[in-house]
C-alpha cells in the first residue's frame, strides 16, 4: 500500500539568497535531492530549472541500478544508495530499510520548503524542512513520526547535501583542551569519513565545520562547502564520495543505544544542519554564518564590555579584600564587567567539591556577595558569576541527600572526571532544584552575566534510576533550562564555556551570549583557536582574554602588547591579577582598552577577512567595515620569516574604488629593533603612511614589516570622504 505520490507540479524548487542558489528536485514520488546548491544561478524558469536537472542527471551504467541513484537529502538503499544510510533503525528487526514516499511539498514561506513523506509499511512519517537564510546560509532538519505498532528504535538519523565533483579536498577540526579547533586537511577521496564526537558535550574535537572545497582553497580562493552539525550532545557530521561520482556532506545526532525509541505517534525531531557555502573561499564562508547570527533577535546589541574575570588572578582565593583590589585595578584601565569566577559557593575551596551547592559559601563570603557586588556596581562595572549547573560533586551537599540525582547506567558511577558527576536533569525534582537555585541567584543578586561552565565529558552517563543512556536527553533539558532562565530573567547575558572552548555549536548559541573559546590565552596559541572559532563564530560572541605576562598554560612568555593585540579580536577581556602588574603595565594595558573601545563598533559589526600570505611565518587577520568606511589589519608574525625582509601581503576586502590612507595603528608593535638598529625604517611606516586605492592595496598590497616572532603590528585604513583624501593621520 502507498500513498498518492507528491503530484509532478511540485516540480523544481529554486531558493536563492546572497549569491548562493539551492535547486530541489521533488519531482517523482521519491525523496527529493538536491541538484544544485552553490553560486546564485539567477531567475530561471520552470522549463529551465528542468534543463538543469537534466544537464546533471547521470548516465545509466551497466551492471548497476536500471535508474541511476541520487544522493536524496535522506538518502535510502531502497532508492537504490549504497553508500551511508540517511535513517537507521528498526521495529524488534523489521523495518530496517525505509522506502519513503513523497506526500507533499509545502512552499508556506519563501525562503524554505517544507517536504513531507511516508513509508507506510515501515510505519514511519518523515518532515523535512528546508531554509535559506537571506544570509545564504542553508540549514534543514527532520521530524520522523512513529505511525506502526510497536516501537521503532532509532540509531540515527542523517540528512545529506551534495557538494560537486570539483570538490577534493576536506577540512575538518580536532583539539583537545587548550588547543581547540585545530584544523586538518585531507584529500576528499572514495569512501566515508566520519567524525563522531561521542563526549557528550560538542567537544574539543568535533568537526566544527566540515567543509569540501576545490584544490587548494584558501582563505579567499576556490569554491568551498561547509556543514556543522548544531547540537551540543553526540554528533556525527560526515562526508562520502563514491565511484558513481556522489560527493556529500552530511550530519546528525550520535545517538546512544535505545535512546529513543518511537512508539506510535511518538516524534524525534533532528538538530539542524547548517550549511554555508563560499564562491571564494572560507572568508565567504564564514561571512555567511557571521550574517546569520548577527541577525539573531537576541544577538547583543550593546557594545561588548571590557571583562575582567578573576580564575587565572585569583583561583580559588575569594577574599573580599584582594578581589576589592583587582576590581578597582581593572575599572582604573577601562574594564566594564567583573566575572567571579568559581570558589564562591558551598564548600568549594579547590576543584574537588561543592558542585550542586548553589549557595553562597560563609566561609569565604561572611557577608554574601554583595559587599563585592556593591564595589563593582560602585565603580561602574556590571557584575557577572560563574556558574556550573549540570555537573554535581559527589563531596557536597546536594550528593549526599541526592546520590540517586548522579547520572549512572546502572549500579556504579562513571569514572570521575575533575572529581566530577553530572547531575540527572531528566530527573525533573533535579532539574527543579537547580533552576530555582539559579533563579534564586538572579532574583537575590544583581547578576547581569552568567559564565555558565561545563567541565567534563559525559561517559557512561545514563538515568540512574532505569540505567538507559541520557545524553540525548540530558543536551536537551540543557537547553530548557537556559531557555527558561533566559525567559525569566530576559536582561541577564550567558556565557558558554565548557572547560575552555569545549562547547561551541549553533544550537548552545541560539540561547548564549559569548564562547569561551579556550583555556589557553597564551597569545600565540590563541591565534589560531580564535581564527578557526572565528569560521562559524563572529568575533563579538568570541570570549578573548589578555593573560599574565608568563601565560599559566603553556610558560610561555610575551610582551603585553602581542597578549593584547591578539585579543581585541573578539570580546575582549583581562585575565590577570593586575595587582600585580607595574604602573607602565597598567598604563599600556589601559590604552589597549582604550583601543578596543573605539574600535569595537568596527570590529564587531564588520566582515572578517584573512590574507592568504604567502610567507608562512605571518597571518593577516582584518576586519573592513560594512559600508567600507574603515578597515583594521593585524599582521601577526608566529615565526621567524625564511625571507629577510619579507616580501608583501594584500591588504584583502576594500572597496577597490576607495582610496584608504594606511597608517600603523597604535598602540603595538611597529617594526622591530633589527630593522631600526641595523636597517631603516619601513618606509609605509613612516609619517605620511601611504594613501592608495582599495583596488591597489587588495592586489599589489603593502611590504611587510620585519617582526621579531609572536609579534602583532596593526594597520588602519581609513577611507577617504568620496572624491577626497583619506582621513588617517600619524
Ligand atoms: C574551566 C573554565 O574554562 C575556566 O575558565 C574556569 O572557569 C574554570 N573552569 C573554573 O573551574
Amino acid at each position: 500500500m502507498r500513498p498518492n505520490p507528491a503530484p509532478d507540479s511540485a516540480g523544481l524548487v529554486h531558493l536563492s539568497a546572497a549569491g548562493v542558489s539551492v535547486v530541489l528536485d521533488c519531482r517523482g514520488d521519491r525523496f527529493p535531492s538536491i541538484v544544485h546548491w552553490g553560486d546564485a544561478l539567477g531567475d530561471l524558469s520552470a522549463e529551465r530549472l528542468a534543463g538543469l536537472a537534466r544537464a546533471v542527471a547521470p548516465q545509466p551504467i551497466g551492471f548497476s541500478a536500471d535508474t541511476p541513484v541520487r544522493v536524496s537529502l535522506l538518502p535510502e538503499q531502497s532508492a537504490g544508495w549504497l553508500g551511508h544510510p540517511g535513517l537507521a533503525g528498526h521495529r524488534d528487526g523489521r523495518h530496517w530499510s525505509s522506502a519513503f514516499l513523497l506526500t507533499g511539498v509545502a512552499r508556506d514561506r519563501a525562503d524554505g520548503v517544507r517536504l513531507e513523506a511516508a513509508d507506510p509499511v515501515a510505519g514511519l512519517d518523515l518532515a523535512v524542512e528546508i531554509e535559506l537564510d537571506p544570509s545564504g546560509v542553508l540549514r534543514a532538519r527532520a521530524r520522523l513520526t512513529s505511525t506502526g505498532d510497536g516501537v521503532y528504535w532509532l540509531e540515527h538519523l542523517t540528512l545529506f547535501l551534495p557538494v560537486p565533483a570539483e570538490a577534493t579536498e576536506l577540512l575538518d577540526f580536532t583539539g583537545h583542551h587548550l588547543r581547540e579547533r585545530s584544523p586538518q586537511r585531507t584529500a576528499f577521496t572514495h569512501g566515508l569519513r566520519v567524525r563522531e564526537n561521542r563526549t557528550g558535550r560538542t567537544g574539543y574535537d568535533s568537526a566544527y565545520v566540515l567543509c569540501a572545497g576545490a584544490a587548494g582553497f584558501a582563505n579567499r580562493r576556490g569554491r568551498v562547502w561547509g556543514v556543522h552539525t548544531a547540537f551540543s550532545g553526540g554528533s556525527r557530521t560526515v562526508a562520502e564520495r563514491d565511484y558513481h561520482g556522489h560527493s556529500a556532506l552530511g550530519g546528525g545526532e550520535l545517538l546512544l543505544p535505545g535512546e529513543v525509541g518511537l512508539a506510535r505517534g511518538e516524534s524525534y525531531t533532528t538538530p539542524w544542519l547548517y550549511a554555508s557555502f563560499g564562491a571564494d573561499g572560507l572568508d565567504e564562508l564564514a561571512g555567511r554564518f557571521h550574517t546569520l547570527l548577527r541577525s539573531r533577535p537576541h544577538h547583543p546589541a550593546t557594545p561588548r564590555p571590557v571583562v575582567v574575570n578573576t580564575w587565572e588572578a585569583v583561583y580559588f582565593d575569594h577574599d573580599l579584600t584582594r578581589l576589592t583590589a583587582l576590581a578597582r585595578a581593572a575599572a582604573e584601565v577601562g574594564a566594564e564587567r567583573f566575572v567571579l569566577d568559581d570558589g564562591w559557593f558551598g564548600s568549594r575551596r579547590d576543584d574537588t567539591s561543592g558542585l550542586g551547592d548553589w549557595t553562597v559559601s560563609p566561609d569565604v563570603w561572611p557577608d554574601g556577595l554583595g559587599p563585592l557586588i556593591d564595589v563593582v556596581r560602585g565603580l561602574g562595572m556590571e557584575f557577572g558569576l560563574w556558574v556550573e549547573p549540570e555537573m554535581i560533586s559527589p563531596d557536597s551537599d546536594l550528593a549526599r541527600a541526592h546520590p540517586d540525582w548522579m547520572m549512572a547506567a546502572g549500579d556504579r558511577l562513571p569514572p570521575a572526571a575533575r572529581s566530577q558527576q553530572v547531575l540527572d536533569l531528566h530527573n525533573p525534582a533535579a532539574y527543579a532544584h537547580v533552576r530555582d537555585r539559579l533563579d534564586a541567584l538572579l532574583r537575590e543578586h544583581d547578576i547581569a552575566y552568567l559564565k555558565w561552565d561545563h567541565n567534563r565529558d559525559l561517559v557512561d552517563a545514563g538515568h540512574p534510576a532505569t540505567g538507559r543512556a541520557g545524553v540525548h536527553d540530558q543536551t536537551l533539558a540543557v537547553y530548557r533550562l537556559l531557555d527558561e532562565l533566559r525567559a525569566a530573567h530576559p536582561g541577564v547575558e550567558i556565557e558558554s564555556c565548557s572547560s575552555g572552548g569545549g562547547r561551541v555549536d549553533l544550537e548552545i548559541l541560539a540561547r548564549t551570549d559569548r564562547v569561551w573559546a579556550s583555556d589557553c590565552i597564551d597569545a600565540h596559541e590563541r591565534v589560531p583557536i580564535q581564527r578557526w572559532t572565528s569560521l562559524l563564530v563572529p568575533l563579538e560572541l568570541i570570549g578573548s582574554h589578555v593573560g599574565a605576562p608568563r601565560a599559566h598554560t603553556t610558560q610561555r612568555e610575551l610582551p603585553l602588547d602581542v597578549r593584547a593585540g591578539t585579543a581585541i579580536w573578539g570580546h575582549l577581556g583581562i585575565e590577570w591579577d593586575l595587582t600585580r602588574a607595574s604602573p607602565a603595565e597598567l598604563a599600556r594595558l589601559a590604552e589597549w582598552v582604550a583601543l578596543y573601545r573605539e574600535v569595537r563598533g568596527l570590529l564587531h559589526s564588520g566582515t572578517l577577512v584573512h590574507g592568504d600570505v604567502a610567507d608562512p611565518a605571518y597571518e593577516l587577520t582584518g576586519v573592513v567595515a560594512a559600508d567600507g568606511s574603515d578597515a583594521l589589519y593585524a599582521l601577526i608574525a608566529t615565526a621567524t620569516s625564511e625571507n629577510y625582509p619579507p616580501g608583501t601581503v594584500a591588504l584583502p576586502g576594500l572597496d577597490p574604488d576607495r582610496t584608504y590612507a594606511v597608517r600603523p595603528q597604535p598602540p603595538g608593535d611597529l617594526p622591530d629593533g633589527n630593522a631600526a638598529a641595523w636597517g631603516a625604517a619601513l618606509p609605509w611606516c613612516a609619517p605620511g603612511g601611504v594613501d592608495l586605492p582599495g583596488r591597489v592595496l587588495g592586489t599589489s598590497g603593502l611590504r611587510l614589516p620585519v617582526l621579531y616572532p609572536d609579534r602583532v603590528m596593526l594597520v588602519r585604513a581609513t577611507a577617504a570622504e568620496r572624491g577626497g583624501r583619506g582621513t588617517g593621520s600619524r
